[in-house]
């Protein structure tokens, strides 16, 4: 089975690349590298022996993107690429509709233009808004209280998407939306590199250990929480890419959706204990304001994915930190 990868060279997309070249796919990758490095690909190589087919286009290029579709028979695409800085997306909403939105509509037209019928879509919790309970699942209406454009680009992809299933009944969607995602690679050789600055708490916490930054800034401590700092649910990258192959042999006619995460919730004060732990020294930190549009607490039900998908986290929080950490060694020069 051959599959394009949108965004696979990215942090999630490369993940899962690896997973899927281990499970005998056949891989394609296309990113245009605005968040990314060219080197991924030979990373990938490294851990799988393969080095999959690359295509440096932008999706905005429907052109180049026809031209990725004329010369391979894919019979499934999965669909990271986009732009996910929440708060860039406040200051520039238009860059994140044209990108986000409008590639995804470039892409659904080559697809139905080539006879590509099966996609799996990275949506995200923050389709849910503010709810009135904090575990979120799939039933729950979504699209009344998002907090930022690219939370509103993830809700307008997932409509699109039912919509063009809709219409068309030889697609077969799957919308996986996905709580936060941290950790690396267990080999070290892969991890989370965003070009510039970063945007959530792990690519921070790993610059606070990298010396890049002197402490972390976190956001408020009087939140109604056990140690008053926010609660979310962090899901290991390695099981994230895992539930993207679960989603790929599960896919059916119409649309699916389901929350990929481990239904447990996390403090930001447990992640730098946490952290702490692993790597023998306490993370600098220093308690800051809080961050607007932060909510106190939300965490995944997943029990519809483990019940249909066959799939679970099976990683924690100090594997996810033992990963970054071996990351941080092995390829970003740290040394503990
Ligand atoms: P990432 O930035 O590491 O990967 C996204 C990739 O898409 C990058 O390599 C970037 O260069 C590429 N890209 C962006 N616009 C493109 C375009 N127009 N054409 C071609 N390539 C383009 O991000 P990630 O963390 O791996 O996230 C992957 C997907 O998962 C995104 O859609 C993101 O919104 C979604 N998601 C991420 C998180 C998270 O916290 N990381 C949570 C929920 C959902
Ligand atoms: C986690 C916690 C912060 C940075 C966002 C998107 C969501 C999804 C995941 C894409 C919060 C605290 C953070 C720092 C801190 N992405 N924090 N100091 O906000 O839960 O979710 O990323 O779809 O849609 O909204 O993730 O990693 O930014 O924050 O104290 O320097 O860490 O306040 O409590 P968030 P995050």
């Amino acid at each position: 089975m051959k599959i394009l990868v949108t965004g696979g060279t990215g942090y999630i997309g490369s993940h899962t690349v690896v997973e899927l070249i281990e499970a005998g796919y056949e891989v394609e990758i296309l990113d245009n590298l605005y968040n990314s490095q060219k080197s991924v690909l030979d990373t990938i190589e490294e851990l799988t022996g393969v080095k999959p087919k690359f295509h440096e286009v932008d999706l905005r290029d429907a052109e180049a993107l026809a031209g990725v579709f004329q010369d391979s028979n894919f019979d499934a695409v999965i669909h990271f690429a986009g732009l996910k800085a929440v708060g860039e997306s406040v200051e520039k909403p238009l860059e994140y509709y044209e990108n986000n939105v409008g590639s995804t509509i470039n892409l659904l037209e080559c697809m139905q233009e080539f006879g590509v019928h099966k996609i799996v879509f990275s949506s995200s919790a923050t389709v849910y808004g503010e709810q009135d309970t904090p575990q979120y699942v799939e039933t729950m209406t979504t699209g009344v209280t998002i907090s930022s454009p690219y939370g509103w680009t993830k809700y307008f992809i997932e409509r699109m998407l039912m919509d063009v299933a809709k219409s068309d009944p030889d697609f077969e969607v799957t919308i996986l939306r996905y709580f936060n995602p941290v950790g690396a690679h267990p080999s070290g050789l892969l991890g989370e590199n965003p070009n510039g600055k970063p945007n959530n708490l792990m690519p921070f916490v790993m610059k606070v250990a990298t010396g890049e930054i002197p402490e972390l800034s976190i956001f408020g401590n009087d939140y109604p929480t056990p140690d008053g700092t926010c609660l979310r649910d962090y899901i290991h990258v390695v099981d994230l890419a895992k539930g993207h192959l679960a989603a790929l042999n599960h896919l059916q006619k119409g649309t699916q959706v389901y929350n990929l995460g481990s239904g447990k919730a996390t403090s930001v004060l447990e992640i730098v204990k946490a952290f702490s732990e692993v790597s023998g020294r306490l993370l600098p930190h220093k308690i800051v304001a809080r961050r607007a549009g932060d909510l106190p607490e939300f965490f995944a039900d997943p029990s519809k994915a483990e019940r249909d998908l066959d799939w679970k986290t099976e990683l924690g929080i100090a594997d996810a930190m033992r990963d970054t950490i071996n990351y941080l060694q092995k390829s970003r020069g740290m040394e503990i």
